[in-house]
């Protein structure tokens, strides 16, 4: 016999369904409960509510454990390019070789973007943060793509797949030139796709443009860590926006904002500039340690905690490992890495992260090593950004092909009720 929940209300007893998924996650469908009690759940922030059924990512956050369709976070960054991990999140199995050269080539057929939008890039003050001006410019690129997504038909989904994943890349580089001044590339498609985004940021019209291999594995390794990550802010922002039948890239721009939050995306850059701020105030780890402990400041070790994880973010492991590679390959030699690892040894000892599963998260050394490659700080969430699009991409299409519900939560009213309207004069 199927598992099921009983829930007692006064003398009424009521049975809801179970669902157990692949990995034996188990959740109570709730539902009919309103249709056969009159009552809602509740559950701020989420913390205990599935959206969605999925099949693209798995992560046992008790266990630490990170899966994309099945294939290990480990086995894929240490094996996989990104561009067939975006094929594999997106379509939902690694792509034959002659599947992945069509991806790639059917990617460069949309890596022009309309001239026109660099309007709208000049529209923006020089002080805009490039996670804004990213936001806007995927939502613009409605404008020139007026035409919907067919969801039905496999050939316009996959196409629009390759002209976001196209047009995206692009995109980033050129918040990042016109903040700098320089003047904007195109992408050069007899090149790679991570080798074409270090071109498109880095290369200028003076110089030869060298390309270093350890830059390009490192690069291409990060974007893999953050490809996907279930129902996360961003993503369940891109599925809720999009399940309104909103476009691909008006899905995917609310993403870029909710990806900004400093609790969210954001964190990257705050790591770096925490790491900074403790290295000019003489890098007393302690002290800050202290700060983060003290309910009455508002200060949190960011890149430390995770609503899911419960134990080592697994993406966290991969990317300090690699950052004391890249440091090396590279011969760079950054005292904040070592304020890094003495605050992460100072609060896995401390009962206070021991006791509420605080550790370390992707975003804690994911800055030290964009650093290493040259990125500046306030393109970090940019970083993560370009890394999650195949993420929302294959999260949009399956809620899409899904036919899923528009999504739309309830609330408990708390305001003022039933109340006559007084006129303005009698307004006191
Ligand atoms: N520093 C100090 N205390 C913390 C921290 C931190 N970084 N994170 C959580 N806590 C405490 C929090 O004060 C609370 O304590 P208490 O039980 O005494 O009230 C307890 O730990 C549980 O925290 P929470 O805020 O209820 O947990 P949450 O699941 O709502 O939030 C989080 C998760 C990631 C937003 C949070 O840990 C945080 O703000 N971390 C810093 C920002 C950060 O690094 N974000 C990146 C997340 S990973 C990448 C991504 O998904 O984008």
């Amino acid at each position: 016999m199927s598992e099921v929940a009983k829930i007692v209300l006064g003398d009424k007893t009521i049975e809801l369904p179970v669902i157990t998924g692949t990995e034996n996650e188990k959740a109570i469908d709730i539902s009919k409960l309103r249709d056969l009690t009159g009552y809602i759940t509740m559950d701020r922030g989420y913390k205990n509510t599935g959206a969605c059924e999925s099949a693209i990512t798995f992560l046992d956050g008790e266990l630490g454990v990170l899966h994309y369709r099945g294939y290990s976070i480990e086995s894929l960054a240490e094996h996989a390019g990104f561009l067939e991990v975006c094929f594999l999140l997106v379509f939902g199995e690694l792509p034959t070789k002659a599947q992945l050269q069509k991806f790639e080539d059917d990617i460069r057929l949309y890596t022009l973007v309309n001239e026109e939008m660099k309007d709208i890039i000049d529209g923006f003050p020089a002080s805009a943060h490039p996670m804004g001006v990213l936001s806007a410019l995927t939502s613009a690129l409605t404008a020139f793509n007026p035409k919907p997504v067919d969801v039905k038909s496999e050939n316009d989904m996959y196409h629009a797949v390759c002209k976001t994943i196209g047009k995206f890349v692009v995109l980033c580089s050129w918040v990042y030139r016109t903040k700098v001044g320089f003047p904007l590339n195109y992408y050069d498609n007899s090149k790679g796709y991570v080798e074409n985004f270090l071109r498109l940021m880095f290369a200028i019209p003076t110089q030869e443009y060298k390309i270093n291999p350890v830059v390009v594995d490192a690069l291409d390794k990060l974007l893999i860590l953050h490809a996907d990550h279930e129902q996360n802010c961003s993503t369940s922002t891109v599925r809720i926006v999009g399940s309104s039948h909103a476009g691909l890239f008006a899905s995917i721009s609310a993403g870029v904002s909710a990806l900004w939050g400093p609790l969210h995306g954001g964190a990257n850059q705050e790591v770096i500039e925490m790491l900074e701020a403790i290295r000019a105030d003489g890098g007393d780890v302690d002290k800050y340690v202290l700060k983060a402990k003290d309910k009455d400041d508002p200060f949190r070790l960011m890149g430390f905690g995770h609503r899911v994880y419960k134990n080592f973010d697994p993406r966290a492991k991969i990317i300090k490992k690699a950052a004391d590679e890249v440091l090396a390959a590279l011969g760079v030699n950054d005292p904040i890495l070592e304020i890094a690892k003495k605050l992460e040894k100072v609060a896995l000892e401390d009962e206070y992260f021991k006791s509420r599963n605080l550790y370390p998260n992707v975003d804690f050394y994911s800055g030290i090593i964009y650093r290493a490659l040259g990125i500046p700080t306030e393109m970090f969430t940019v970083m993560f950004a370009l890394g999650r699009l195949p993420g929302w991409i294959a999260q949009w299409k399956e809620m899409r092909q899904g036919n899923e519900p528009i999504g739309r939560p309830r609330q408990i009213y708390v305001g003022k009720t039933d109340r006559a309207y007084i006129p303005l004069d009698k307004r006191k």
